[in-house]
């Protein structure tokens, strides 16, 4: 099904997509035509599938994309607040952006510095540096985990990275009536769709089974690289005291030969 959706244009990969009924809302169908993927995933950007971007993370499939903008979309009405979290190369926070309009807002938050930066430079290469300047779409570096308080409560979160549970301050954040989509779970994962009624009860479901990045520590990976530094450096050791060792070994040797 969704694979099938690969197109060699932005326009052509959001027909497909509606068509094989990934999404069905006519403002899904504007957003996504509105921004071009091509100015946020440099190598292919109409195809189905991830794409790696830099830095060990991956802007997510386009069904993946219009099936959360679909089960959002009813909370994403003009006026409405949004949260992307694990905002990334800025892609979905802009579609977000498009239909929450000039009088809501759209907030990305992300853990990476250096895709924060990207992400704004991706939104004004797609000609959308007006959404930045009117502060309708506002990325943020941070630990989406603790949410965005500051610009909460928010109508509509999505969250593009699998965590272990359902982070409580990002339940806290959602505004009576509103919808957080997240990935939850280790290696089997599960979209969630959690709805928090107007009396501030939360009810959940599964939408299907998916594989997301992991929601995590952005230490986490600096420590897997210090630890890799770390590893490569004892084996450069290991190797030299072998060095030593066959050096002395063969000087011993030609020494004692020469006394034989
Ligand atoms: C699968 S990518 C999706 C990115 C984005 N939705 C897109 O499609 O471009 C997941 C993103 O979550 C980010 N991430 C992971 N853990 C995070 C955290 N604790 N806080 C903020 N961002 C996080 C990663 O750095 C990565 O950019």
């Amino acid at each position: 099904m969704a694979w099938s959706c690969s197109s060699s244009s932005n326009k052509g990969l959001v027909s497909n997509l509606e068509n094989a009924r990934i999404f069905q809302n006519s403002r899904v169908r504007e957003a996504m035509l509105g921004v071009d993927r091509k100015h946020y995933c440099p190598r292919n950007p109409y195809q189905d599938s991830p794409q790696l971007i830099g830095y060990n993370v991956t802007i997510s499939a386009p069904h993946m994309h219009a099936m959360c903008l679909d089960a959002l979309a009813d909370h994403l009405k003009p006026g409405s607040k949004a949260l992307d979290v694990g905002s990334g190369t800025g892609y979905l926070t802009a579609c977000m952006a498009i239909m929450v309009g000039f009088s809501g807002k759209a907030v990305g938050v992300e853990h990476v510095p250096q895709l924060v930066q990207q992400s704004i430079s991706n939104i004004k290469a797609d000609g959308k540096e007006y959404l930045l300047d009117s502060k309708s779409l506002i990325m943020i570096e941070g630990d989406g985990r603790k949410g965005i308080a500051e610009h909460g409560p928010y109508d509509a979160i999505h969250v593009g990275a699998a965590a272990p549970t359902i982070p409580q301050s990002l339940i806290d954040q959602l505004k009576p009536g509103g919808r957080l989509i997240i990935p939850v779970g280790n290696i089997m994962q599960e979209l969630l769709q959690v709805d928090k009624s107007l009396d501030g009860n939360i009810k959940q479901k599964s939408i299907t089974s998916v594989r997301y990045v992991p929601l995590s520590e952005l230490l986490d990976s600096c420590c897997a690289v210090s630890n890799l530094y770390k590893l490569i450096s004892r084996i450069k050791w290991a190797i030299e005291q072998d060095k030593i060792r066959n050096h002395m070994f063969h000087t011993c040797s030609v020494i004692s030969s020469s006394y034989t």
